[in-house]
C-alpha cells in the first residue's frame, strides 16, 4: 500500500476514534429485557383500493368478465357494430341472483363475423413466451355453430397471440384454451371474434397468465405476492379499510358472498369507485375473485396470522353513516360466528365444509377478528358489545380487534378509548395519517400508555407529504424516515403495541385513488417505495424482546435528532439495534452493549438513506432508495459507527454463547 495513503487512513482512524471517545455513549442494557415483541408486531393491511384486487393482485386480465358492472358492456368494445343483432345482454336474476347477466352473441344470415374487445384494467400486461389461459362459460343455442377466434393485440392492433375455441355444448359449460404470447406488451387487449351462424351465450369470460403465485389457476400476481412475502409479515389484515363498511350497508363487504365458485360470487361496486372527485374510477367493482378463502390462503402462504375485519352494522360514517337497528344486528353477528367456523371449524361443520370443499381441509387457525373499521360514537360501542358478548361466549380464545375511529386524538378518539378501556377489550386499532413532523413528535406516543389496559394495533399509518387525501402526496424519503422514527417508538413499546401496519398497501400507477401507498405497480412491473423498505427492515429485523437503549439514561426519542430502539433475538442470539439519524449531518453513534456476553468481532449493518428528502422510488428506478449492507466492526462491547445524514441504520451483532 502507498505510504501516503496508509498514513492518511491511519490519521482518519485516529481522528475518528478521538471524536468517538468524546461522544456520549448510547447504552444498550443487553441483559435487562423490558418486554416481549409479539410475532405479529409488523404486518400488512390489505384493502381493495387503488385497483389492489381486481386489476392488481388478482391476476384476472378481463375487466367486467360477467357483464355485471352498472353498464353491462363497460370495458368491452364492439368490433363489428354493423351486424344486425350482435350482442344482447340478458338478465336472469330470478334463476341466478348472484351472477344474473350474460351476453348472447348472434350472427344473422349473410353476416360474416362479430367481435368484442376487452380493454383489461388500464390495458392487459402480456409477456412474450408466457402461456395465457382463456376460459368462458358458454352454450350454443339450438342450430348454432358459432366459433370463437381469440387474439391478444397491442395498441397498434397487431396480433401477439391467438387461439381458436368452439363451444359445443347446448348447456352452460366451461370451455378453455391456452395459448402463448409472442410479444411483451403492457397495454394489450383481448379481441374475441365470432364466426358462423346462430347464437352463442357467454358468461365469465376470463384470461389468466400462467405465472400466478404458486402457479395456482385463476390465482394471484406472483410479483405482488412476493413483495408481501418479502416483508415476512406477522399478520395480514383484510379486506380493509372502509371497504368493509361500504358507503351504505347494502355495499358492505359480506364474506359469505366471496367464497365458493367464482361464478357464484356476487359482484358489487367498489366504494372507491367515485369517492374522490379528483380521481373518479367509475369502472371500479369487486368481482371477489380474491375472496375470503384466497385471503386466508395468502396469509398462510406468506406466514402471516389472518386478521379478517367485518362490518359491525355501520356503513362508512364519512358517507351515509347508515346503521342497522340493534334489534336487526343478529345476521351481522352470525356472520362473525360463521367466519370463525369457516376458518377453524372441522370439515364436517357447515362452514368448515365450504372451506374444505374449496381445497383446504385443515383449519386456518384464526386467532383474531376485527369488528368494524373506522367507527365512532356510542352506536359503535353498543354494537361492539353485542358482537363481543356472542363471540366471547362461543369462542373465548378469539381476540377481538376494535377501533377508536379515524383520528389518533380528539373527542371521538377520547370517547372510544375511555369506553373500550372500561369494557376491557383485547386490542384497539388506532389510525394516523399525518404530516412527517407528527410522526417524529409521536415517537413517544406509547411511552405512557397503560401497560395493564388493552393492546394496541397501529392499524393504519402513513406520513403525508402534503395532507391526507391530497393527490400530490409522495412516497418520499422524508416521509419514510419520519415513519422509521415513529416505528422505533412502536417497537420500544412492544409491551403494549402488538400489531402495526402501513396503509394503504397497493396502488396501480394508472388506477389509484389514494396516495401515498406502500407498493406501486403497472400491468407488468411492481416496486417497493422508500416506505416499503422501512417496513421491510423493521419486520425482517424484529427480534423477540425489547432492550433498553439509553442516552444519559433516557430512551432516544429525538435527542440530537436521533431515534432508536433495540431488540434481542432469542432465535438467532443477536442484538438488533435500529437508529434513525433525522439530521442532515453525519453523526457518530458510540454504542455500548452493557451486560452482553462475548460478542463476535464483525457484525452487519444495513443502511437505508438519502440526502435528498424528496427522493422516491419508481418503476424506472425501483431501488433508488433501498437497503445497503455493510460490515460492522465490534471492539469488545463497543461499536463506533458513523450514521449517514438522513439515514435509518440497522445493526445486527451476534452474541457468542
Ligand atoms: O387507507 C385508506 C383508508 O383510510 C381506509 O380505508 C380507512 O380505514 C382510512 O380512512
Amino acid at each position: 500500500m502507498d505510504l501516503k495513503f496508509t498514513s492518511l487512513v491511519a490519521g482518519l482512524l485516529l481522528s475518528f476514534s478521538t471524536i468517538a471517545q468524546q461522544v456520549q455513549p448510547i447504552v444498550v442494557k443487553v441483559n435487562q429485557p423490558i418486554s416481549s415483541i409479539q410475532p405479529t408486531m409488523w404486518g400488512i393491511f390489505f384493502e381493495d383500493i387503488n385497483l389492489a384486487a381486481d386489476g392488481g393482485i388478482y391476476a384476472e386480465l378481463v375487466k367486467n368478465r360477467s357483464f355485471e358492472f352498472f353498464k353491462p358492456l363497460m370495458g368491452w368494445r364492439i368490433l363489428k357494430p354493423d351486424t344486425t343483432l350482435g350482442v344482447l345482454i340478458i338478465n336472469q336474476s330470478k334463476t341466478n341472483p348472484a351472477n344474473p347477466r350474460f351476453a348472447r352473441i348472434t350472427i344473422a344470415d349473410g353476416e360474416k363475423s362479430f367481435g368484442l374487445s376487452n380493454e383489461g384494467f388500464r390495458g392487459m400486461g402480456i409477456k412474450k413466451g408466457m402461456t395465457y389461459h382463456f376460459s368462458v362459460l358458454a352454450r350454443q343455442l339450438e342450430g348454432s355453430t358459432l366459433k370463437m377466434r381469440l387474439e391478444l393485440v397491442n395498441p397498434k392492433g397487431e396480433v401477439i397471440g391467438t387461439a381458436n375455441l368452439t363451444p359445443e355444448s347446448k348447456e352452460w359449460k366451461k370451455c378453455k384454451v391456452s395459448f402463448p404470447a409472442t410479444a411483451t406488451e403492457p397495454k394489450g387487449k383481448l379481441n374475441i371474434w365470432f364466426e358462423g351462424k346462430g347464437s352463442l351465450d357467454l358468461d365469465m369470460i376470463s384470461l389468466f397468465p400462467d405465472d400466478t403465485w404458486k402457479n395456482r389457476p385463476g390465482g394471484l400476481r406472483a410479483d405482488l405476492v412476493q413483495l408481501l412475502a418479502d416483508l415476512k409479515p406477522g399478520f395480514l389484515r383484510f379486506p380493509g379499510g372502509c371497504i368493509v363498511e361500504g358507503r351504505e350497508l347494502e355495499n358492505r363487504y359480506q364474506w359469505k358472498k366471496t367464497v365458493g365458485n367464482v361464478e357464484d360470487r356476487h359482484l358489487i361496486v367498489n366504494r372507491w369507485n367515485t369517492e374522490f372527485t379528483h380521481r373518479q374510477t367509475p369502472d371500479y367493482f369487486q368481482s371477489f375473485g380474491l375472496g375470503f378463502f384466497e385471503y386466508f390462503q395468502m396469509a398462510e402462504d406468506i406466514g402471516a396470522e389472518p386478521l379478517p375485519v367485518l362490518s359491525c352494522g355501520m356503513a362508512c360514517q364519512f358517507n351515509t353513516a347508515e346503521v342497522v337497528p340493534m334489534d336487526q344486528l343478529d345476521p351481522y353477528v352470525q356472520d362473525a360466528l360463521d367466519l370463525i367456523e369457516f376458518a377453524n371449524g372441522t370439515a364436517d361443520s357447515k362452514w368448515g365444509k365450504v372451506r374444505s370443499q374449496m381445497g383446504h381441509a385443515a383449519p386456518f387457525n384464526l386467532k383474531m377478528i376485527g369488528v368494524g373499521n373506522e367507527q365512532w360514537g356510542q352506536q359503535y360501542i353498543e354494537r361492539y358489545e353485542a358482537f363481543a358478548k356472542v363471540i366471547k361466549s362461543k369462542y373465548p380464545e378469539i381476540k377481538i380487534v376494535t377501533g377508536t375511529g379515524p383520528s389518533p386524538d380528539g373527542k371521538f378518539f377520547d370517547y372510544a378509548a375511555k369506553e373500550l378501556k372500561r369494557l376491557n377489550v383485547d386490542i384497539v386499532d388506532e389510525h394516523y395519517y399525518a404530516n412527517p413532523e407528527w410522526f417524529f413528535q409521536n415517537a413517544t406516543r406509547y411511552d405512557n400508555y397503560d401497560r395493564n389496559s388493552y393492546k394496541i394495533f397501529a392499524g393504519e399509518y402513513a406520513a403525508q407529504s402534503k395532507f391526507t387525501c391530497s393527490p400530490d402526496n409522495q412516497n418520499n424519503w422524508k416521509c419514510a424516515l419520519a415513519e422509521a422514527a415513529f416505528m422505533t417508538g412502536l417497537e420500544r413499546n412492544a409491551a403494549v403495541v402488538n400489531l402495526c401496519s402501513y396503509a394503504p398497501l397497493f396502488a396501480h400507477v394508472d388506477g389509484w385513488q389514494w396516495k401515498p401507498d406502500l407498493i406501486w405497480f403497472d400491468n407488468l412491473k411492481s416496486f417497493g417505495t422508500t416506505n416499503y423498505y422501512v417496513q421491510k427492515l423493521f419486520s425482517n429485523n424484529k427480534g423477540t424482546q425489547v432492550l433498553p437503549m439509553l442516552l444519559e439514561n433516557k430512551p432516544l426519542t429525538g435527542q440530537n435528532g436521533l431515534y432508536a430502539s433495540a431488540a434481542f433475538d432469542q432465535n438467532s442470539n443477536e442484538i438488533i439495534l435500529k437508529l434513525v439519524n433525522s439530521t442532515g449531518k453525519e453523526q457518530i453513534a458510540k454504542v455500548v452493549l452493557d451486560g452482553a456476553k462475548k460478542l463476535v468481532t464483525k457484525g452487519e449493518i444495513i443502511v437505508l438513506k438519502s440526502e435528498n428528502p424528496d427522493k422516491i422510488n419508481s418503476l424506472e428506478q425501483p431501488t433508488l432508495v433501498s437497503p445497503v449492507e455493510q460490515e460492522l466492526i465490534i471492539k469488545g462491547k463497543t461499536v463506533n459507527q458513523v450514521l449517514a445524514p438522513s439515514s435509518f441504520t440497522i445493526f445486527r451483532i451476534k452474541q457468542i454463547k
